[in-house]
């Protein structure tokens, strides 16, 4: 069976690849896929999130990285994927994450919703936490991978506070 795990991913956590991680113990392939969503100001392209991605997951031979545009299921279906893969972290990630598999399932039949929670050391973490951190100046070591560490310092250091993009509360 194969996983779709949409998402924005700006940037990739240690929680999205322990979602990632254990996902590949239940499925023959999981295809991380970036949104590109014209809507929202990220603060890394898709490109460079794709190659932060291709280099955290390197390791696992069943993980493939891409990008789409548009409605997920249909990209799961041209991808037949027969699942999507999304974390749970909290009661409160719940509703918009319910929200959003119901409305699948009436865009795709075909597509089924899986929910994995996320490891309770990872319950607290988002890619807008470690902005968060990161823009005022914090480590997040802990938090991504050490080359996307690098990136997101590199980044601040070169925004001034005042033009960071705005994140929106759960990424
Ligand atoms: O990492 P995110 O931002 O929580 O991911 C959200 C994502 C990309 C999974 C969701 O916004 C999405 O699927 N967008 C594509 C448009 C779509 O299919 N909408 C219908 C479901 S509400």
């Amino acid at each position: 069976m194969i996983a779709i795990y949409p998402g924005s991913f700006d940037p990739i956590t240690l929680g999205h690849l322990d979602l990632i991680e254990r996902a590949t113990r239940l499925f023959s392939r999981v295809i991380v896929a970036v949104l590109r969503n014209p809507n929202k100001t990220p603060l890394f392209t898709v490109e460079q999130r794709l190659k932060q991605i291709i280099s955290a997951t390197s390791h696992l031979p069943s993980v493939e990285v891409d990008s789409f545009d548009g409605l997920t299921v249909n990209y799961a279906q041209m991808r037949q994927a027969g699942v999507l893969l999304r974390g749970l972290r909290a009661v409160s990630d719940f509703e918009i994450e319910l929200q959003m598999a119901h409305t699948n399932k009436t865009l795709s039949t075909q597509v089924e919703t899986v929910f994995l929670a996320t490891s309770n050391e990872h319950s607290f973490l988002s890619s807008s936490v470690v902005k968060e951190i990161a823009r005022f100046g914090g480590s997040v070591d802990h938090l991504v991978p050490p080359h996307i560490a690098t990136d997101i310092y590199q980044c601040y250091s070169q925004i001034p506070l005042w033009e960071n993009p705005m994140t929106t509360p759960r990424e």
